[in-house]
């Protein structure tokens, strides 16, 4: 398996697929594998005839230093999962220094208003570090298609946005949310977790669900309290935020309208361990 730890190295040997016609998939990660993002990796095996996957941890994305520091760095056993599915993987691997050469600082971004909307409100300056770093991979890679999770749902429409604005010629796709048996989202944070509070985090899931259930018969507004309500009486959690909002805008609504597609997304602490969710309403 080839694992590059500087751009200059990725670049001259994608250098020579490039120039022989030959597509790149891609899948940006910041490590701590899981099934989801392994997911990802075999989609794009299975439309490209090479795939890139990227292990980095964007500083600048990180509005909470406590979470950059504790966020799982698993590179050795992340390298050993990826050689289980295919040793034909291209790991790109690099220092910060080697991505950012000493200027660790966003770009700044307009995705037309999607990026003040619930993740925007709660951690400033995210979407610009994301915008910043899927920017500058891709520049570095040049995929033809780049795969991302709908866990982040959110960072899925920002990334198209940027796309579509800076008009690279990359086609972004986002894969189904994969869950443990138990309904909970797979998250590199998980990891965090112990297996107590996995079992308990299930009720996340829960909550979407039966959201959804609700959602055929009443308003957002009513099923928003209802959803609030239930966070509020579970000690296990600190809801930061729960919405329903239209797919393409990310817009909180009050009323349904036809011919919408309306998605719940939700932010919640457990035990200082944020956790998100999304569910698509219709
Ligand atoms: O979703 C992630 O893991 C990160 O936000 C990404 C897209 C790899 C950018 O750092």
């Amino acid at each position: 398996m080839l694992i590059f730890k500087t751009q200059e190295d990725l670049k001259s040997h994608l250098q020579t697929l490039i120039s022989n016609h030959k597509t790149i998939g891609f899948v940006p990660t910041m490590g701590a594998l899981h099934d989801g993002h392994l997911s990802l990796i075999q989609k794009s095996m299975s439309e490209n005839d090479a795939t890139v996957m990227s292990i980095f941890i964007n500083p600048t994305q990180f509005n909470n230093s406590a979470d950059l520091n504790n966020y799982p760095r698993t590179l050795e056993s992340d390298v050993d999962k990826m050689k289980r599915i295919s040793e034909d993987i291209i790991v790109f691997a690099p220092s910060v220094e080697n991505i950012y050469q000493g200027n660790t600082i966003s770009q700044s971004f307009d995705y037309d208003g999607l990026e003040f909307e619930m993740e925007g409100k709660h951690r400033p300056g995210h979407f610009n570090g994301v915008g910043t770093i899927v920017k500058r991979l891709f520049e570095i890679v040049q995929p033809n298609n780049a795969y991302f999770g709908e866990k982040d749902f959110q960072q899925l429409q920002i990334v198209k946005k940027m796309v579509e604005k800076s008009q690279m010629n990359v086609t972004v796709i986002g894969q189904p949310i994969f869950r443990e048996p138990s309904g909970l989202a797979m998250s590199s944070r998980n990891e965090r977790l112990s297996a107590e509070d996995r079992v308990i985090a299930a009720f996340i899931y829960q909550t979407l669900q039966e959201a959804r259930i609700q959602f055929g018969t009443k308003n957002a507004t009513e099923v928003t309290k209802w959803v609030e309500n239930e966070f509020h009486n579970n000690v296990h959690f600190k809801l930061e935020y729960f919405e329903i909002a239209d797919e393409s805008t990310l817009k909180s609504i009050t009323e349904k309208e036809p011919n919408k597609k309306y998605r719940a997304f939700i932010a919640v602490f457990m035990n200082e361990i944020r956790l998100i969710d999304t569910i698509s309403l219709n």
